[in-house]
């Protein structure tokens, strides 16, 4: 067999241990290496053991051919005589109409498999023939093997018995996360890191999906080089992500987000115990990095990646995705500028950057917007209006204003929409179109640019700073260096505390050289200053 063949052994049982305990134990040919890996404490038979088999798959590079050998006449029987295919075609019902349990697994195991080239075989119960002695004999060999960190239960269970497996010893894996809103650099980023993992440290990366939703429910494989390859220029995250997933106030999807959820985080405590995970990157802003602390205050080693379009985050000069949300920004605002120019209307243009004007500043400047609104500045209608008097007045028959969602009235408050019980900044820029329109008579349009700005690929800054920012944290994961957050100080990748990381929030401040740079170009910030 060459190296990218596998033997995959699953079993639903462990008699003789306490408690029944489901598992698979991968064997790696080839070479000299033989390697084991498998799960899980559990409770019964097929969810288990299901549990247990996507948990072995997922640690298989794609492309791979694998050979599975269980004595579960369920899970092999609903690949070689294709229940799945007639569950599916049926709408998750078996054959006597009853809704099929463990959707989710099979769907998943379905996926997996899509991705290797797998053989089922059942063989009748562990021991029982001569094909099944040699699988076990082979698990037994690499468990034996001090370097795979098996745990003595394993070692002293009887020639009968079925080991459950733990590879929390070695230190050779770590875990990585995205979560909250995404922007551009995030796949730059996770690459990175498992580059960076493997070719300088040898360390395995264990991805889980979601966010810390994946945490939670156990959602996650190991993503190797191949699966990070040809990522570096593409938006989004391969991990996918949620900003509402909260371990510690947890909620499942379609539930009441005004209630308050359960306290989830045992779950993602055992399943970070599960995969042998010895520290875990986390991918995050402010909210993210805040829940990544409160899991370091409960042991678990963690190091921190600063992301987010906002670029609201005190302990970092700039946060990867700022700079690709400020490009499209801008060239929205390019874009406008001629129409608003054949119209001559004012055009109102609002950007994302929750309560930090850092995406309106940067992106308004670059723009040549004539009115920059942010929340740091609250402004008054009376000088934007006498600021637009003043441009035609001078011959400017149209002009631009670039407001940050976050803005609000001098005296008054941000705006918000109400989305099912969950509140989200909005508003602000239809709004001053309208006033606009009122009391200058000019015809005004407003485009809110919303979540175009957090899309596409990453810009060659923001792909160099999330590259950089990877290396550096697999760097601290070796140095054991945990609890801390990767930063951009000057020109220089540094670490800072998590509880530095998630200190207050990174406001434009209004006396500074770039806010006094706009002002002698003209600029107005909408207020008297
Ligand atoms: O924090 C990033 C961000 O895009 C903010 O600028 C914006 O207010 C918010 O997320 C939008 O969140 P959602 O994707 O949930 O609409």
């Amino acid at each position: 067999m060459s190296s990218n063949e596998y033997i995959v052994y699953t079993d639903g049982s462990c008699s003789g241990n306490p408690g029944p305990g489901g598992w698979a134990a991968i064997i790696r040919f080839g070479e000299e290496e033989e390697e084991l890996s498998g799960s899980t404490a559990a409770t019964t038979n097929q969810r288990m053991e299901l549990t247990a088999a996507v948990e072995a798959l997922s640690q298989i590079p794609s492309g791979s051919a694998v050979m599975v050998f269980s004595d579960s006449a369920y899970l092999v029987n609903c690949f070689q005589q294709s229940w799945m295919d007639r569950w599916q075609k049926n709408g998750w019902r078996n054959s006597k109409g009853d809704p099929v349990e463990n959707r989710d697994l099979w769907l998943k195991l379905l996926e997996l498999t899509g991705k290797l080239n797998v053989k089922w075989h059942k063989v009748k119960g562990h021991g029982d023939d001569q094909l099944n002695n040699r699988v076990d004999q082979m698990a037994r060999e690499a468990i034996n093997q001090d370097h795979l960190g098996v745990d003595e239960t394993a070692r002293s269970c009887q020639n009968d018995q079925w080991p459950t497996l733990k590879l929390n010893k070695t230190g050779k894996r770590i875990g990585v996360l995205t979560g909250g809103g995404d922007c551009p650099g995030l796949n730059a980023v996770i690459r990175a890191v498992v580059k960076g993992a493997a070719h300088n440290y040898g360390l395995e990366v264990v991805g889980f999906n979601n966010g810390f939703k994946g945490l939670v429910e156990n959602d996650a494989q190991v993503i190797n080089d191949l699966a990070v390859s040809g990522i570096l220029n593409r938006g989004g995250t391969i991990l996918g992500t949620s900003n509402r997933d909260n371990p510690f106030d947890y909620k499942p999807s379609g539930s009441d987000y005004t209630k308050t959820g359960e306290d989830r985080s045992a779950d993602a405590l055992a399943n970070l115990e599960r995969w042998g995970i010895s520290c875990l990157v986390v991918i995050g802003g402010d909210g993210s990095l805040l829940l990544a602390h409160r899991f370091s205050e409960l042991g678990v080693p963690i190091i921190g990646i600063p992301k987010t379009i906002d670029n609201d985050l005190p302990a970092t000069d700039i946060t990867f995705g700022f700079d690709s949300a400020v490009t499209t920004a801008t060239e929205a605002i390019d874009k406008i500028h001629t129409t608003a120019e054949s119209h001559h209307r004012i055009m109102v243009v609002e950007v994302m950057g929750r309560h930090v004007g850092w995406i309106a500043l940067q992106a308004g400047m670059a723009g040549g917007g004539d009115i920059i609104l942010i929340p740091e500045l609250p402004f008054e209608f009376s000088c934007i209006a006498a600021k637009i008097n003043e441009r035609r007045s001078l011959g400017k028959k149209f002009s631009i204003i670039v407001v940050a969602e976050g803005a609000y009235l001098a005296g008054g408050e941000p705006l918000y929409e109400d989305r099912g019980g969950v509140k989200r900044l909005g508003g602000i820029g239809p709004l001053v179109s309208r006033e606009i329109e009122k009391m200058t008579g000019m015809e005004s349009r407003a485009t809110v640019l919303g979540h175009l700005q957090r899309g596409g690929s990453p810009t060659s800054y923001d792909r160099v700073l999330a590259t950089r920012f990877g290396v550096k944290a697999v760097e601290l994961v070796d140095d054991k260096n945990f609890n801390r957050m990767v930063c951009l100080k000057g020109n220089n990748i540094q670490s800072v505390t998590l509880e530095e990381a998630v200190a207050g929030t990174k406001r434009v401040d209004p006396d500074s050289e770039q806010v006094r740079s706009a002002v002698a170009v003209g600029t107005s910030f909408g207020c008297r200053f």
